[in-house]
């Protein structure tokens, strides 16, 4: 017998409190913060959905492990345990830690970027593109066209246009593409999950070529999830079974530990290759820290090499990806535009469909984002013009898609409050019609979205 209500599958062992706060307090705490969510103080926040990355809960287990961490320089029996955890699902040849995913991003760009290179993904995440381009290679996104409009249903809208892939190879030609990288879930498209079929036909792809493939893979178990619920005759595979089927399609991977892994701060490198692992290794040595802990301490490891096992229990990822629909669902029957389908770790609400009268620069994302906060003290994140608007040259362009991520951190909060997101954001649907654009009094040259200010129209 199937219930209809998901529960947790944990029960909660310490508590962090929330401040209850009134509308007009967070109406004068959002004036104060600029209008600018990433200005707020934690503690303001009722419902923290800005990210979920390094915000989930550790399990008792991980903090057992915490204790047991050993904090020798070189060679710590916890960099052993965190190696052992990492390549029973990744078995690469080269485990290499670093302090969180986008260290590990500017390594592998560092050592294999440059003038004249391009690399393509299936969407690269803001902070792979950066570092891409900051070696002063060039990052190019091949995901499929349905990956693109919010509206589809495609059951794997993070796949990679495999024609596009091999046009790009040959007019960009092998020499130029050191490799190609797919990122699971695809978060910058709404979190959604690329098919096996997928993974295989880009491995095949990239062994024709010659070129190494590699995986960003963050949010990995979420996506075998997808894979076992959605994919044909993978049903009754075990989730670390298909975990390690993927990495073995692949030459190596970048990861931000602090989303599936379940680390409050994590990531590393991993590859095959001796000469690129020995390149890397002296890299991190520079920036990093010594092979055997990298950017982390020893009991970080350890936490690691736990939440490694705890991200692959089917118990816990049928919860989470059910929990993270329970909200997308609720938004889209009552009349909410949500990217379809729900990803695994985010909802994404399209602001530019629910507030058709606020133009594009006058940004939608921003104003939505500040309402959630207003009226409920939920805290989302606008991905939209905001964002994305301002060019290198100075122009400003609207973005193709004006959204407000809901991102859920792992284990954090209950249903209760779920449901209370849910009342917010049906009140915040009543005053839609009446709610008007900001613009921007004060912004920083580079990314902008995380100290600019605004101003209400
Ligand atoms: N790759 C993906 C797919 C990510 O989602 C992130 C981070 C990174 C790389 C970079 O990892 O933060 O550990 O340096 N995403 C966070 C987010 C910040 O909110 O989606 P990091």
């Amino acid at each position: 017998m199937e219930f209809r209500t998901i529960i947790e599958p944990f029960r909660i062992h310490s508590v962090a409190p929330i401040a209850m706060t009134t509308q007009s307090q967070r109406e004068k705490l959002i004036a104060d913060a600029g209008y600018n969510l990433f200005s707020l103080h934690s503690d303001d926040v009722l419902i923290d959905l800005l990210t979920d990355s390094g915000t989930g809960a550790m399990s008792r287990n991980q903090w057992a492990a915490i204790q047991h961490g050993d904090e020798s320089y070189a060679g710590s029996p916890s960099w052993l345990i965190f190696k052992e955890a990492v390549q029973n699902l990744f078995p690469f040849k080269h485990i290499i830690p670093t302090h969180q995913g986008r260290a590990a991003e500017k390594i592998l760009f560092t050592a294999i970027g440059g003038q004249g290179k391009v690399i393509p993904n299936n969407t690269h995440f803001d902070t792979t593109r950066a570092n891409i381009e900051y070696s002063k290679a060039e990052a190019v996104d091949l995901v499929i066209a349905e990956g693109k409009d919010p509206a589809s249903k495609h059951p794997f809208k993070g796949n990679m246009d495999i024609g596009a892939l091999e046009n790009f190879i040959k007019v960009n030609g092998v020499e130029n593409i050191p490799i190609v990288m797919m990122t699971i879930t695809n978060n910058s498209s709404g979190g959604q999950p690329v098919s096996l079929e997928n993974l295989r036909a880009v491995s095949a792809i990239c062994k024709k070529y010659g070129i190494p493939f590699f995986l960003d893979a963050a949010r990995f178990a979420e996506n075998a999830w997808f894979i076992r619920e959605r994919e044909v005759g993978q049903g009754n595979r075990e989730v670390a079974d298909i975990v390690r089927e993927i990495a073995q399609l692949a030459d190596g991977m970048t990861i931000s530990a602090k989303k599936d892994p379940f680390g409050n701060i994590g990531g590393w490198l991993a590859m095959n290759d001796d000469g690129l692992a020995m390149q890397a290794r002296n890299l991190l040595i520079l920036t990093e820290g010594f092979p055997t802990y990298g950017g982390l301490a020893g009991r970080d490891l350890e936490a690691l090499a736990v939440g490694l096992t705890e991200a692959v229990s089917h118990d816990y990822l049928k919860y989470r990806i059910q929990s993270t629909a329970y909200l997308g669902n609720a938004l889209a029957m009552m009349g909410i535009p949500v990217v379809q389908p729900i990803g695994g770790h985010a909802v994404y609400i399209d602001a530019k469909a629910l507030l058709p009268q606020i133009p594009s620069l006058h940004y939608p994302g921003q104003a939505l984002a500040i309402e959630l906060y207003t009226v409920g003290g939920i805290r989302g994140c606008e991905i939209g013009s905001v964002m994305f608007g301002r060019k290198p040259d100075g122009s400003e362009v609207a973005s193709a898609m004006e959204l407000v991520r809901l991102a859920i951190p792992r284990r954090t909060y209950t249903q209760s409050h779920i449901d209370y997101v849910i009342e917010v954001c049906a009140e915040v649907v009543k005053l839609a019609p009446t709610l008007t654009g900001y613009t921007i009094v004060k912004e920083p040259p580079a990314l902008r979205h995380f100290t600019a200010e605004f101003a209400p129209l």
